[in-house]
């Protein structure tokens, strides 16, 4: 089964993250959303990951943008993770929307 995961990352700890998660998925490719925000976005993988910190009780700016190429989704599996400091809010709430 094959996976791509979208990460955010400033300091490393999500890039950490996305990697170990894609060993252990294995068939992954991991792409940065900065990269890919300015491209075609490929969802054609069997899952769509995203990784990415809080920042003050939600996404990233930049991660809600990218979010909004996701389209034609209703069939695909897709996940997120977020990596905090203390508290992590209604973030993943937040990507659901
Ligand atoms: C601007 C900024 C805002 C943050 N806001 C939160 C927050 O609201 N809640 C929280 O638990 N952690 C917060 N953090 C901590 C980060 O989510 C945490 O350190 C994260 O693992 C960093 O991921 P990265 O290394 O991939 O950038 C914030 C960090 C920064 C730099």
């Amino acid at each position: 089964m094959k996976t791509t995961i979208y990460y955010f990352s400033s300091t490393g700890n999500s890039l950490i993250v996305a990697r170990e998660l894609a060993e252990k998925l294995g068939e992954t490719v991991v792409s940065s959303i900065p990269k890919a925000i300015n491209q075609d976005i490929d969802l054609s993988a069997d899952r769509i990951g995203i990784v990415f910190p809080v920042y003050i009780w939600g996404m990233p700016a930049i991660v809600s943008k990218f979010l909004k190429k996701f389209k034609n989704i209703n069939n695909k599996y897709i996940f997120a993770v977020a990596t905090f400091g203390g508290f992590p809010a209604g973030t993943l709430l937040q990507v659901k929307k």
